[in-house]
């Protein structure tokens, strides 16, 4: 039996769906604390030189006291608000992506939220390096559906408290920081359809050493991300670019019609990679934001366009192809507008 509602039916009507949405306003923040190579090598054996080959990075930053996870969120926040001009007391959602607050519960995004004065829905993301291209679709839709106007999205990391010092597979890959951006109603498209997937069968590929009941129960030491370096570098180069290819192919959008690549910032070589799978122009401004931030996991996405955006090397307006991917192993693509 169907019961229908006046009142219902009124409230459906009101709540209006908006056309579009896009990227109104980015943001980033990268700790004060630069970490050179020469920091790292000597407890895992390896040499600047090698660090430099095989995964394009020179430094990292290390956040420090007064750089927590709500700090770097903030730090990040506050420019990405400007540029959209919004104030934070005013969003209707805050989107958190990341791996490294380190609560089971509450999530970081109410307390974000509060730093803003804001009582905004606000929950975390949970997909690693691919938290923050989730975060851009899933406030895309929460525009475009009419529940939100304005939603922060933020991707963010202190990954230094989750890395081994002495594992030589990750301990010169990953870095803090947090970068930020703000989805807003747009009389234009501004965020082509997404193409967005998971791998749990390969979950063992990067994931937490223990689990918590683990740590517990055998009374082991502070877990660490682990990574099975090869397996996740031959998924992302072989299994990421017909993704990025497919995202281009959704939005209706051809190389030749980009003005910016800016994929996850995993390894240098995979940038590479997959920018000659994709067959991309010479003049398609490639991200490679890794040399001198490292691998930032949900962050590196924003932190890389918002560099690119504030050092006027792609235009406001032009197209840019983003995709994150990582542990879950999971993924999110697509084309957006910059800001
Ligand atoms: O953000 C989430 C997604 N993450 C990624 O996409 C990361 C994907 N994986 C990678 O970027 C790469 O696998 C790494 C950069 C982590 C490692 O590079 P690799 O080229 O895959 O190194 P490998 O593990 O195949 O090791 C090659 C050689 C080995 O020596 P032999 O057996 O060839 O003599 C290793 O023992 O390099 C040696 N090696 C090191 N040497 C110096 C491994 N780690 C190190 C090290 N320093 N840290």
């Amino acid at each position: 039996m169907t019961v229908t509602s006046k009142g219902f039916a009124a409230a459906l009507r009101s709540a209006t769906p908006w056309q579009h949405a896009r990227i109104s306003g980015i943001g980033g923040y990268r700790p004060r604390r630069v970490v050179p190579n020469s920091e790292i090598v000597e407890r895992i054996d390896s040499s600047d030189e090698w660090i430099r080959e095989r995964s394009g990075i020179i430094e990292r930053r290390w956040a420090g006291d007064g750089e927590s996870v709500i700090d770097m969120s903030v730090f990040a926040a506050e420019p990405a608000l400007e540029m959209a001009g919004v104030k934070g007391s005013d969003l209707d959602a805050i989107l958190v992506a990341t791996v490294s607050w380190p609560y089971q519960t509450p999530a970081a995004a109410p307390l974000v939220a509060e730093r803003f004065g804001s009582t905004a829905m606000a929950v975390d993301i949970s997909a690693a390096c691919a938290g923050y291209c989730h975060g851009i679709t899933m406030a895309n839709d929460m525009v475009r559906g009419g529940s939100a106007e304005n939603v922060l999205v933020v991707g963010v990391e202190r990954l230094s408290d989750f890395t081994s010092r002495d594992d030589r597979g990750t301990a010169f890959i990953f870095g803090d920081g947090a970068g930020a951006a703000v989805v807003s109603r747009s009389e234009t498209p501004g965020i082509g359809p997404t193409i967005w997937g998971s791998d749990g069968e390969k979950w063992e590929a990067i994931s937490q050493t223990e689990s918590w009941i683990d740590v517990h129960e055998q009374k082991l030491d502070w877990p660490h991300i682990g990574m099975q370096g090869q397996t996740v570098f031959r998924w992302a180069v072989w299994g990421m670019a017909p993704v990025a290819q497919r995202a281009l192919d959704a939005a209706g959008v051809t190389v030749d019609q980009l003005d910016a690549f800016i994929p996850h910032q995993a390894n240098v070589r995979i940038v590479d990679a997959m920018a000659k799978q994709l067959g991309l122009p010479d003049d398609v401004a490639v991200a490679r934001d890794i040399a001198y931030t490292g691998n930032t996991s949900a962050a590196s996405v924003p932190l890389a366009m918002e560099r690119m955006v504030r050092q006027g090397e792609i235009p406001r307006g032009g197209l840019a192809l983003q995709i994150g991917f990582g542990a879950g192993l999971s993924y999110a693509a697509q084309v957006v507008t910059i800001p």
